[in-house]
């Protein structure tokens, strides 16, 4: 294999290293975060740098980029304190990275890219009405990262929409069945194959194989 040293890297073009940096740490799972500001504009956004924080209490979070580069969300989110998580599926990926684009805060990227703002259960948030997978959050804590002015959200995790019969019997959601997608990098978006579920591994003893 060949070896890239920190200076080596650190000479590359910010392109080709953003690039680089931003696979190295695996397939991500992209999707859209939906708010409403308190002037009652709709906003959506993708984001990739998505992580399970706590299953009980349900927590979710997500790193924000420095203000200056993506203010709106953010904004909306410590304002309003509400906001939904949308899987991304190949037949609106293109829709989806668009709404990456910076526009004007008094623009509603639904509107923009063609997808659709669903409101139920009284969330002050829309869902993306296009998404297989949808949830809703209230924020927790937002997190400043001082070494590069990024942000961790984190929220807690208030409404579930799927479909039941892509929840396997012992909860497991079978993402694969749905065609939600992962990211690669900045710009590339994949879909998954199963390869295998295991049990709860102990020490000295066999794995069992669970169907996936
Ligand atoms: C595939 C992909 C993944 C992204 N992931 C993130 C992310 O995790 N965090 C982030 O702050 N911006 C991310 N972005 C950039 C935002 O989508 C972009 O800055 C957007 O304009 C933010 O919108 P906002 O100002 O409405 O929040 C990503 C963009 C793409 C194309």
């Amino acid at each position: 294999m060949k070896h890239f040293s920190l200076e080596e890297i650190a000479g590359w073009d910010r392109f080709y290293r953003a690039n680089f940096i931003n696979s190295l740490s695996g397939f991500k799972p992209v999707s859209l975060i939906s708010t409403k500001s308190k002037e009652g504009i709709n906003n959506l956004a993708i984001f990739s740098n998505i992580v399970h924080i706590g299953a009980d209490p349900a927590l979710v979070g997500f790193i924000n980029r420095p203000i200056d580069a993506a203010p709106h969300t953010i904004q909306n989110i410590e304002q309003i304190g509400y906001y939904t998580i949308n899987h991304i599926h190949p037949s609106f990926v293109a829709a989806a990275h668009q709404t990456s684009a910076k526009y004007d805060v008094g623009i509603s990227e639904f509107e923009k890219v063609g997808l659709h703002a669903e409101y139920k259960v009284d969330f002050y948030a829309p869902f993306v009405m296009e998404s297989k997978v949808q949830y809703a959050l209230e924020l927790a804590e937002i997190i400043p990262i001082k070494r590069n002015n990024t942000f961790l959200v984190i929220g807690e995790l208030k409404h579930v929409f799927i479909d039941q019969e892509i929840i396997a019997n012992d909860g497991l959601i079978n993402l694969s069945k749905v065609d939600s997608m992962v990211s690669l990098g900045i710009d590339g978006y994949c879909l998954t194959s199963p390869v295998a579920r295991f049990q709860y591994a102990k020490p000295d003893k066999d794995l069992g194989i669970i169907d996936l």
